[in-house]
C-alpha cells in the first residue's frame, strides 16, 4: 500500500525543486511576522511576476480582466490558440483556477502559477481563468470565498471582450491547489444552492487541498517538520485566515468536522483529489475523499507516493506531467458523462 511506502521521511527530489522549496520555506518564515501580519512589501518584491501576453506564447494567449477594481478582483485568462477543441462540438471546457499559498501568498501572475495555468490551458486543453482573490490577514474569511463566487457571477454574464466564443460555460470546472483547492471546495458548496444562467460547474480538480483542524494527524506529526508546509507555518496561516477568536475547527478549516457544511442533500460536482505521499496534509485529504463518499458524492482519489506539497511547481518532476494527464482524462470523462446525460434528456423530450 502507498501509505507504507511513504514512511521514509525524505522524498527523492532533484536539486532544483529541493533548493526552490527550501528557499520558499525560508522566505515564508521571513514574511510571516510574529505579530500576525505579513511583510507585504517584501512579499510583492520577492514574488516574481509574469506578464500577460496577447501574442500567443507556446500556444496560449493571456490577458488580465477586471471584475471589481475596488477590491482589486481580477483574473488572468488563458486561451489555447493552436489546439483543436476536444468536445467534438468545437468547444473547450472552462477551468476556474484558484492558486495556493495559504490564503496569504502569491497571485495569478506569480511565475509559478502563471506556468501552472499555462500548462493546464495547453495540456487539457481548456480556457483557464485564474482568479486574483484577496489575501489574508488583510482580508480574512470569507473574503476569498466571496471573490470566487463573484467571479463566477461575472462569468455568468459573459459580457466582456476577449472571452472566446468556443469557451463552453456549461462545461465549467473548479480547480485549485492547496488553499486554492480549499477555496474551490467552499465555492462548490455555495453554488450547490445557486442557479446560474450560463455557468454550469460539472467537475472539480482538487490538488493537495489545504484543510486543517485542532487535532494533529499522523502524517502531520510524521512529516510536518523540515517541509514547506511545516506545522508552525500552517498554524500561522490558519490564524491569519479564520475570524479573530476562532480556531482551526472553524467550518473553513475542519471541513469534515461537525461545523463543516453538510453537503448530503446538495448538488456537488464530481471531484478528483490529488494526494502526495510526502505531503503532511495527506491524511486530511484522504479523510476529505472519504467524507465526500459518505456524503454520496463522486470522487476519484489519485495518489503520487513520491510527491511533496507543491510538486506541480516543477514540470521536470514526473508527477507534474501525471497530474496534467489525470486532469485531462478527468475533464474528458466528466464532459462526456454530461454530454451523454444531455442526449438522453433530449431523446426523452424529443
Ligand atoms: C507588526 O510588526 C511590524 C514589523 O515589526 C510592524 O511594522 C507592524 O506595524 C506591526 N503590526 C501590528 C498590527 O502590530
Ligand atoms: C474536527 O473537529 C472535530 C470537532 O471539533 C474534532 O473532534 C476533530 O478532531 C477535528 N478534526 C481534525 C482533523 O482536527
Amino acid at each position: 500500500m502507498s501509505r507504507e511506502k511513504s514512511t521514509a521521511s525524505q522524498p527523492v527530489l532533484p536539486w532544483k525543486p529541493k533548493i526552490v522549496l527550501s528557499l520558499l520555506s525560508v522566505l515564508t518564515d521571513i514574511l510571516q511576522r510574529p505579530n500576525g501580519t505579513i511583510n507585504r512589501r517584501l512579499h510583492d518584491f520577492v514574488d516574481l511576476k509574469a506578464k500577460a501576453r496577447d501574442k500567443p506564447v507556446n500556444g496560449v494567449r493571456t490577458s488580465d480582466l477586471t471584475v471589481d477594481a475596488t477590491r482589486n478582483l481580477w483574473f488572468r485568462l488563458y486561451i489555447p490558440t493552436d489546439t483543436t477543441p476536444t468536445g467534438g462540438d468545437g468547444t473547450l471546457p472552462v477551468i476556474v483556477y484558484f492558486h495556493g499559498g495559504g490564503f496569504a501568498f502569491f497571485s495569478p501572475n506569480s511565475i509559478f502559477y502563471h506556468d501552472v495555468c499555462h500548462r493546464f490551458a495547453r495540456k487539457i486543453p481548456a480556457v483557464v481563468i485564474s482568479v486574483n482573490y484577496r489575501l489574508s490577514p488583510e482580508h480574512r474569511f470569507p473574503s476569498p470565498y466571496e471573490d470566487g463566487f463573484d467571479t463566477l457571477k461575472f462569468l455568468d454574464e459573459a459580457k466582456f471582450p476577449n472571452f472566446p466564443a468556443y469557451a463552453d460555460l456549461s462545461k465549467c470546472f473548479l480547480a485549485g491547489d492547496s488553499a486554492g483547492a480549499n477555496l474551490a471546495h467552499h465555492l462548490a458548496c455555495r453554488i450547490g444552492k445557486t442557479e446560474f444562467r450560463n455557468v454550469r460547474v460539472i467537475g472539480q480538480i482538487s490538488v493537495q487541498p489545504f484543510f486543517g483542524g485542532e487535532e494533529r494527524t499522523a502524517s502531520e506529526i510524521r512529516l510536518g517538520k523540515g517541509q514547506m508546509v511545516a506545522i508552525p507555518r500552517t498554524d500561522w496561516v490558519w490564524r491569519a485566515f479564520v475570524p479573530e477568536g476562532e480556531n482551526r475547527d472553524h467550518e473553513a478549516v475542519n471541513v469534515t468536522g461537525p461545523r463543516g457544511v453538510d453537503i448530503r442533500g446538495m448538488k456537488y460536482p464530481e471531484t478528483m483529489v490529488v494526494v502526495g505521499g510526502f505531503d503532511p496534509l495527506q491524511d486530511r485529504q484522504r479523510e476529505f475523499c472519504e467524507w465526500l463518499r459518505r456524503s454520496g458524492k463522486e470522487v476519484k482519489l489519485i495518489e503520487y507516493p513520491n510527491a511533496v506539497h507543491a510538486f506541480y511547481f516543477f514540470p521536470e518532476l514526473p508527477e507534474a506531467s501525471l497530474l496534467m494527464e489525470a486532469a485531462r482524462d478527468f475533464v474528458l470523462m466528466v464532459s462526456d458523462e454530461v454530454r451523454v446525460e444531455g442526449d438522453q434528456i433530449k431523446n426523452l423530450i424529443g
